[in-house]
């Protein structure tokens, strides 16, 4: 077994925001930036409060012709019109592509109804792409723009905690494959990412619940000051208080940006923020896609790779069992799904060789390595299997 990278310790200050009220009765917090650092590829997540219905959201953008809107059926009749209305102040034309929703739709038939718009529209090199929605459509615009004309700006304006939290930040763009999870992509920095807190309103219990799995994961990986304070906000984070939701999207792209910022095309240390993912990739393309939600497999995947850290001896029982009561607080699935009646963990490793992680076929699992470190690491099939098992049993 070979320990391959590691994560350093965190030094961000993260002092939660104070509650401030505006003129309205509407309590409210002041809009953060936090910066992603890639030398000419930098840019900012804005995160606050009516940031959607402000044009001036998006002064910062260089001039561009024309603008262009990717969105679902969903997000479409909850946000679009307030988004569309912003951009028609500084855009000549303002188009929009409306996708079908549903992570069983992130696709390559679906990425082609991006492109066909955007030929059918007249778009070219001038053209800013706007993903407004949740991961997938913010991964599969992010893709569409790194592949049109060989690569067009785009811009994020997430409106799931998940998206908040992850996947809008980093550049990681892409589709699904029938075989496996996220196979075709790109890297693909945005301009901008505006994060709306109002927009998490709408967002049903369980949709915050999976993005509450992305947040749950940097405190083993990366700093366990963030695991406290969530332990002792998660009922208020459920309840979407927001001043608790803005610290915890502040915080959580805090980590990204690090991450991110020291090691951007997953090299060594990016890899830490795919704690949970290889169990829970094999959840989600096992079960079918959308059957559950991303953030779901990454939850339970957490905490089967808690349990094999556990059984190389790099954590103790307590840590594990720390680990599973605040996913399970969450509102999160804590036992893993059973994906082939006859050979169950057999399935598991056959899903996870997929994992782009994997090498000549060997699984690299992202391990916690002591509470707030992460390690890349192989592990033996058989205590694997043991991990398959026990995780998957009834309780
Ligand atoms: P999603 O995009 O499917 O959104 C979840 C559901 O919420 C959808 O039905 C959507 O229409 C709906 N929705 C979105 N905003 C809403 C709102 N404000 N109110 C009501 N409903 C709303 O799922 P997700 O959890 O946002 O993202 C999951 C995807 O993100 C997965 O495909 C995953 O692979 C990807 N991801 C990518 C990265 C990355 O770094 N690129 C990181 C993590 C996850
Ligand atoms: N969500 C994993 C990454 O951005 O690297």
């Amino acid at each position: 077994m070979t320990s391959l990278i590691q994560a350093t310790d965190a030094t961000l200050s993260r002092e939660p925001v104070d509650l401030v009220l505006t003129s309205g009765e509407r309590p409210s917090t002041p809009t953060q930036t936090v910066l992603i650092e890639l030398g000419d590829r930098s840019y900012p997540i804005v995160i606050g409060q009516g940031l959607l219905g402000k044009a001036n959201t998006y002064a910062t953008l260089p001039p561009a012709a024309s603008a262009f809107v990717v969105t679902n059926t969903m997000v479409e009749s909850l946000y679009a019109d307030a988004l569309r209305a912003d951009l028609a102040s500084r855009y000549a034309k303002v188009h929009c592509v409306v996708l079908p929703d549903g992570e069983a739709h992130k696709t390559w038939q679906t990425l082609n109804l991006i492109f066909d718009a955007l030929l059918q529209h007249g778009c070219d090199r001038n053209t800013v792409l706007f993903a407004l929605g949740g991961g997938v459509v913010g991964d599969m615009t992010g893709f569409a723009a790194a592949s049109f004309m060989r690569g067009v700006p785009f811009v994020q304006v997430p409106t799931t905690l998940l998206a908040q939290v992850d996947s809008s930040v980093g550049g990681k763009t892409g589709i699904n494959h029938p075989l496996g999870k996220n196979m075709i992509g790109a890297f693909h920095q945005p301009l901008l990412v505006v994060c709306d807190l109002d927009t998490l309103d709408t967002l049903p219990a369980r949709e915050l619940s999976a993005g509450l799995a992305e947040v749950i994961k940097y405190g083993p990986i990366y700093d366990m000051d963030f695991m406290a304070w969530l332990e002792s906000h998660i009922d208020a984070l459920r309840a979407c208080d927001r001043v608790a939701l803005a610290h915890a999207v502040r915080c959580s792209c805090e980590i990204k940006a690090a991450v991110v910022g020291a090691d951007e095309r997953e090299a060594g240390l990016r890899a830490i923020l795919n704690f949970g993912h290889t169990f829970g990739h094999a959840i989600e393309s096992g079960m079918g896609y959308g059957v559950w939600l991303h953030g779901e497999g990454v939850g339970a995947g957490m905490l089967m790779a808690a349990e094999l850290s556990r059984r190389l001896g790099l954590v103790d029982a307590a840590f594990c069992a720390r680990l599973r009561a605040l996913v399970a607080r969450a509102g999160l699935p804590v036992r893993a799904p059973v994906l082939d009646a006859n050979d169950n963990a057999g399935r598991y490793l056959e899903l996870m060789r997929v994992d782009k992680k994997a090498q000549a076929g060997e699984i690299r699992f992202v391990l916690i390595d002591g509470p707030g470190k992460a390690v890349l690491r192989t592990a033996p099939d058989a205590l694997v299997r043991e991990v398959v098992n026990t995780c998957c049993a009834p309780a």
